[in-house]
This record gives structure tokens, sequence and C-alpha cells, in this order.
């Protein structure tokens, strides 16, 4: 990691999620496959951007900054937020307005993050945050920020530490490409060590209407239920063809039923409950299943907490909500079907 004993480490503790082994995933897919799910939603506050978040907030501490600036799908601005605010800096965040899942925004409201909600979408809102840090004294704190990635890449180095090695293939969601960036150099570097003699096929997975890296067109008006991946024009679009090809990986795009669908399945099957924009990895999984080779060991990223986005669970679970019940012994026992 990119510190010395001069940098002032602004952490909360992120990092170390478990890795937890999925059965009726595996169940689905046949042929000894073994699947794991990399739980990051059980960071700090309840996604895989802490990771990064430490990295950038202690280098900025560092540099003397007074206050960060990103623009975020809503994971970053309340990463962003706690640790800007943990280590005594101004956190401006810009969101596409309405389009950010209640958990995020309730979190970055409360860690104290000065809220932009512009009438743009995510990829508008990163032009602007870049444009912003090159003529203000802010300090941008998005994935283009290298500290970031140097951040993200230790899930892949707690991957390698839990297996004894790397998995055969990763699956992972993909947005703005930071993450996948991050995990390759995180298998890279390990690889490099000795520490594991393999490395990772990259399966990326896109929503159908953002699915930039699938198409190899930048989409204007991106669309998903998955609003955490909702971009049309990743920054780090380059660097993720190049993991693209480095790993003989794949992009491939997943619907929002697809997405939807492996949500609950994850819930109902594993007790496991993320936001859906994780979900795109096991609903990609799902969907290339027949092309997993027989005995492998696959990693699925599951890169936020289920919380963030009360609404979506609400409004897609299945129908076990029965309301309005009268508080006697007879009517509950009636309704449980006794
Ligand atoms: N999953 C979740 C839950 C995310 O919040 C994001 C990105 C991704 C996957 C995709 O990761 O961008 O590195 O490819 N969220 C960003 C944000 C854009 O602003 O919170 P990526």
């Amino acid at each position: 990691m990119p510190v010395t004993d001069q940098t002032p480490v602004v952490t909360l503790l992120e990092g170390n999620t478990p890795l937890i082994p999925a059965p009726a995933i595996a169940a689905q897919i046949g042929r000894q496959v073994r699947v794991l799910v990399k739980y990051d939603g059980l960071n700090p506050t309840g996604s895989f951007k802490d990771r990064g978040m430490t990295m950038a907030i202690s280098k900025a501490k560092e540099a003397g900054a007074k206050a960060v600036i990103c623009a975020s799908t809503g994971n970053t601005s309340a990463s962003a937020a706690a640790y800007a605010r943990r280590g005594g800096m101004r956190a401006f965040v810009l969101i596409p307005d309405g389009y950010v899942a209640l958990g995020k925004l309730a979190q970055a409201l409360l860690y104290g993050a000065e809220i932009l909600a512009i009438k743009g979408n995510f990829d508008r809102a990163l032009e602007i945050v870049r444009q912003m840090a090159e003529t203000y004294p802010v300090n941008l704190v998005n994935s283009v920020n290298p500290y970031r990635l140097e951040g993200q890449k230790t899930a892949a180095f707690e991957i390698v530490d839990n297996l004894g090695n790397a998995p055969d293939w990763l699956c992972i969601p993909v947005g703005n490409a930071g993450n996948i960036t991050a995990y390759w150099m995180g298998f890279c570097q390990y690889h490099s060590l000795g520490k594991c003699d393999r490395l990772p096929k990259m399966m990326g997975f896109q929503a159908i209407g953002a699915a930039p890296l699938v198409t190899g067109q930048a989409v204007t008006h991106p669309e998903t239920i998955a609003t955490a991946i909702r971009i049309g024009n990743p920054a780090s679009w380059q660097k993720a063809i190049a993991v693209q090809t480095a790993s003989a990986g794949e992009f491939n795009a997943v619907s929002d039923a697809e997405i939807l669908d492996a949500y609950r399945f994850l819930a109902a099957e594993e007790g496991i409950f993320c936001e859906p924009a994780s979900a795109a990895s096991v609903a990609g999984l799902f969907k290339v299943k027949d092309r997993v080779p027989s005995g492998a060991t696959v990693v699925c990223v599951l890169t936020g907490n289920g919380l963030k986005d009360p609404d979506t669970a609400i409004n897609h679970s299945q129908n076990t909500f029965k309301q309005g019940i009268e508080p006697t012994l007879d009517s509950v026992a009636k309704v449980m079907g006794f």
C-alpha cells in the first residue's frame, strides 16, 4: 500500500469481509462447481467503497486537503462522507436527482455531506466534479483517484488468503469499472508475490440498459433498477478492456428481471441480503452457467448491503406480507394456514 509513517490513516476498520459459501447457487450450476460470495456489504458504510475511501481520504489528509468531492450513484457518497468527516474534512457530493437509493441518501445526510442533486445522470456529475477538482481546492475521491483502486485491491488479497489460491472465475458487477480494475490489480500483485499460482477469468456484468462495455458504445441515457450501476460512460473503460484481455475474461449484460431474480434468490435461498447492483454478479453467473468449467471455484462479488435500498426490497419481495390481521390466536393461525 502506498502509505508511509507520515500518512495520517483515516480508518473505520473496513475490509476483512466474509467469503461465504453459496451452496444453493452452486446447486443451480451443478458439475461440482464451488461458489462463494465476497460479501462486501459488511463494510462500515455498507459497501466496498470503504476499502478505497480509507486510502483516498488518508492521502487527501496527508496532502492537507480541507474538502473532498465526488460524483456518486450513492455508495461513494456515503463512504466519502463518513471518511471525510472522520478525517475532519468537508464532503461535497454530486448525485443524480431521484436516482439514489434511500439508505445511501440517509447515510450521506447524517454523516454531514453537502449534497448537490443535479438534473443529470452520474456520467454528467462525474464530468463536473473532475472539472471542479481542477479549478477549486477540493480533492477528487472518485475511482479516477488512483488511491481508491489501491485500497479496493485488498478484496482480491483477502479472497486469495481465504481460498489459498485465486478462484477460477471472479464474477463482478461493473458500473464505472473501477472495482474490476482494482480486483485485477490485487490478483496480479499477489500472483507476482507468489501468493497464488493462477489468475481468475474476470467476468464483468452490466445491466442491459447500461452496458457500454458489452456493446462498445457509450450510453447517453442509461437505465436500470440497479441504480448503483446506472452508468453509461465508465471512467475506467480502457482499464476494464485491458483486464478483459489480460484475464481472457468477458463482459455480459443482464436484464433487470434477471437481476431481481438473483436478488430474491440470494436472500431467500442463501440468507444474504445484497443490493440490486450486487446481485448482477450472481444473475450473470446464472446466465453463463453452462460455460463454468466442471469443478471450478467461482467467487461472486456482492458489493453492497441490501439495507441500502429498502424501496426495491419492499416493492420486489415475494408476496408474503399480510397486513391488517385481527389480533387473535384464531385469525393468526388461520392466516398461517393451520
Ligand atoms: N456495486 C455497487 C453497489 C456500486 O455502488 C457500484 C458503483 C458498483 C457495483 C460498480 O462498481 O463503478 O467500480 O464498476 N458505485 C459508484 C457509486 C458508481 O457512486 O457509488 P464500479
